[in-house]
């Protein structure tokens, strides 16, 4: 058995097994089948940023079995890393304790993967972070593949989508089946309907797990804040649920897709109804979480005229054949097919030049850590 390798022992988890944001949990348990943290054989070397939901989550899945093709080579948040990240008894370092680690030198993490000897080297975008997802086409460019959870790039500007396409060229080497739908196959559907020969004409759909999971439980009854407080609750909505009300990360969603099927959209030109009132925009996140008045009024006066019709509320990504796009509340009625999700699910239906009597539907979960996860463990385990 080789002793480094690792392997998840449930330390404290949240609920699922799931570590919880910013949890990063020391494995104790050492198999021989895991991704190994050590030189040895591997087919894909790894360095992973960000160890919150999703990398934590990522973490988790390293340490099973079907992990065994990667060798994980470092570990980062904002502040500290871990190279080589075994614990002294030679378990994996699934979280940092406070303090450990070395400060952050993204150098000393890709000279890591430099060292290593597998034939493929890649680096997991696991952040937020506008500033990591600039370095994409560079990491690119010096042969390291890019497996991410990170919209900032491809759902930026376009002028970051197009340096993106320069440098991949032809090849579509960039693991980014966790961006949109949570690892839904939504783009790489896309990329085998243009291969065809199809062309998209429309899209509509739920892009969002958050919005999706408050419109599908809100009813008037109790105040819409009050499901906010109990999405952040459960890692559906960011720390700042603005984030989400604002529209932008849908947003960046709809421009991922159009721009994966082939219209060269540019951010601004994504027309984008905010739900976060005005006088909530400038506020501290504690501010906004104690202050929703307005936000909640604005909600029941819409959910009541929707109602008050028979529909149902759904926050909706729109793009039409002559590219133009949307992404806003609307008032569906029952014979929609956003009326009827559930949970946190996503919804895309696509109308294409040979999908057009029909359209092409594609629905499910579309958030949670763990499946995000695995989509960026699908994607790292397509480069072995
Ligand atoms: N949660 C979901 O269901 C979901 C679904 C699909 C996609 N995503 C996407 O996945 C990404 C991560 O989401 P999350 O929910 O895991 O976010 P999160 O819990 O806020 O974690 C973000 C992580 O990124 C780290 N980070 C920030 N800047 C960094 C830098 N310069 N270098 C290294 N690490 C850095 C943070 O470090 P600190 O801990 O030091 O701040 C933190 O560990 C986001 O882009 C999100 O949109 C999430």
């Amino acid at each position: 058995m080789n002793p480094y390798a690792a392997a998840v022992q449930a330390a404290p988890l949240a609920a699922g097994g799931i570590p919880a944001r910013g949890q990063y949990v020391h494995a104790q348990a050492p198999v021989d089948t895991a991704a190994s943290t050590v030189p040895g054989t591997a087919a894909v070397d790894v360095v992973l940023f960000g160890t919150g939901l999703v990398g934590s989550a990522l973490l988790t899945l390293l340490a099973t079995p079907s992990a065994s093709p990667l060798r994980l080579l470092g570990v980062a948040n904002s502040r500290r890393q871990h190279l080589a990240p075994t614990s002294p008894d030679g378990g994996q370092w699934l979280r940092l304790p406070a303090g450990a680690g070395a400060p952050r030198d993204d150098t000393a993490l890709l000279a890591a993967l430099d060292a290593g000897d597998a034939p493929v080297k890649a680096i997991v975008d696991a952040t937020a972070s506008e500033a990591v997802a600039a370095l994409h086409p560079q990491w690119l460019a010096r042969g390291y593949r890019v497996v991410t959870a990170n919209k900032a790039l491809a759902g930026g500007p376009l002028a970051g989508w197009l340096a993106l396409q320069q440098v991949l060229g032809d090849a579509a080497d960039y693991g980014d089946a966790a961006l949109v739908g949570a690892g839904l196959p939504v783009l790489s559907t896309l990329r085998r309907l243009r291969r065809c020969g199809d062309r998209l004409q429309a899209v509509e759909g739920v892009f969002s797990g958050s919005l999706s999971w408050l419109f599908n439980r809100y009813d008037g009854s109790v105040p819409f804040s009050a499901l906010l407080h109990e999405a952040r609750e459960l890692g559906y909505a960011e720390p700042d649920p603005r984030a989400d009300l604002s529209g932008a990360d849908v947003c960046r969603k709809l421009l991922i897709v159009a721009r994966t099927a082939g219209f060269a959209l540019e951010a601004d030109a994504v027309q984008v109804e905010s739900l976060v009132p005005d006088t909530l925009r400038g506020l501290p996140v504690g501010e906004f979480l104690h202050a929703p008045g307005e936000l909640d009024r604005r909600m029941a006066g819409r959910y009541a005229e929707a109602a008050s019709s028979g529909r149902a509320l759904r926050y909706l990504a729109r793009l039409d054949e002559h590219g133009r796009a949307s992404v806003a509340l609307a008032a569906v009625p029952p014979t929609h097919f956003a009326a009827a999700l559930s949970g946190a699910d996503n919804v895309f239906a696509f109308t294409t030049t040979r999908y057009h009597a029909q359209p092409l539907v594609i629905r499910g979960p579309g958030a949670g850590a763990e499946v995000t996860a695995q989509a960026l463990l699908g994607d790292l385990l397509d480069l072995a």
